[in-house]
């Protein structure tokens, strides 16, 4: 998500998912399975030729086969079912019928959704077809930098210690990180608290990750760029310098060992 400062502050549920009881857990597992297969089947799907918009209808029927809702489409009336951002574009892309997929593309699909009450997000950034632009290094530092972050997680871990490590990992690759994009809470909405689960340490956040809850880690590795900014369709994120930008993201429920990787349907790290 982006951050606040360019959010409507209701945009924000203050609530904090706590998974309290089984039939919590198994509505966080139904969603987050959805969401990841959504997602695996739409990077499957992908082809040369193919537009932005007949990709993200794929999705939005698959979605629907599980009686599942668009999570940005009904949060925020987001024009499409997913967000699909191609090269330049870092974030909440929209399905185009004018954008076309080619050969070596940087795409990243993020599906997120509700079902039953429940909401899951995932991601993805991958190469469609030949590597002929060279993405694929960033790819895979920010599907590494993504684990490593998360296998961090458990209650008690300061939420600016993670996101140390991430910017911290990332300069070890030669990247930089996004600063105004976030990880956040997820569950009985979209965006809950902890809002701002930044990929750099925010010194004066001593906000901790707690057990039981469940959120969405999502990196944003970039090769110049280091802030968002949106393009006049008042929705497209691009980088201030230009360059490319990789997002890997997974909802997780945190416990007081590894954490569960809930959307691991999406297999982004197979
Ligand atoms: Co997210
Ligand atoms: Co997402």
């Amino acid at each position: 998500m982006l951050l606040s400062m360019f959010e409507p502050l209701n945009a924000i549920n203050t609530n904090k998912m706590s998974i309290t009881n089984e039939s919590e857990l198994v509505g966080m597992k139904k969603v987050s399975e959805v969401v990841g297969i959504t997602l695996k089947m739409m990077r499957e799907y992908a082809k040369v030729g193919m537009t932005t918009k007949e990709l993200d209808e794929y999705g939005g029927d698959i979605l629907k086969s599980y009686g599942a809702k668009s999570a940005p489409n009904e949060t925020y009336g987001f024009p499409g079912c997913t967000c699909i951002s191609i090269n330049q574009e870092v974030a909440h892309g929209i399905p185009s019928d004018i954008k076309v997929l080619k050969e070596g593309d940087l795409i990243n699909i993020d599906v997120s959704a509700e079902l039953n009450g429940f909401w899951s997000d995932n991601g993805g950034s991958f190469v469609l077809g030949k590597d002929i632009h060279n993405h694929q290094p960033l790819v895979d530092a920010s599907k590494e930098i993504l684990k490593k972050a998360i296998y961090k997680i458990k209650g008690g871990v300061k939420i600016s210690d993670v996101g140390q490590l991430v910017e911290s990992e990332a300069k070890k690759y030669g990247f930089k990180v996004i600063k105004n994009l976030a990880g956040h809470g997820v569950g009985r909405s979209l965006h809950e608290s902890p809002e701002n689960i930044l990929n750099y340490r925010v010194r004066t956040n001593r906000e901790r990750f707690r057990k039981n809850t469940t959120v969405a880690i999502e990196t944003f590795i970039a090769t110049k760029s280091n802030v968002a900014v949106e393009l006049n369709d008042g929705w497209t994120l691009v980088g201030n310098r230009g360059g490319y930008v990789t997002q890997h993201e997974h909802t997780i429920l945190i416990t007081d060992n590894e954490p569960v990787i809930l959307t691991d349907a999406n297999e982004i790290w197979k």
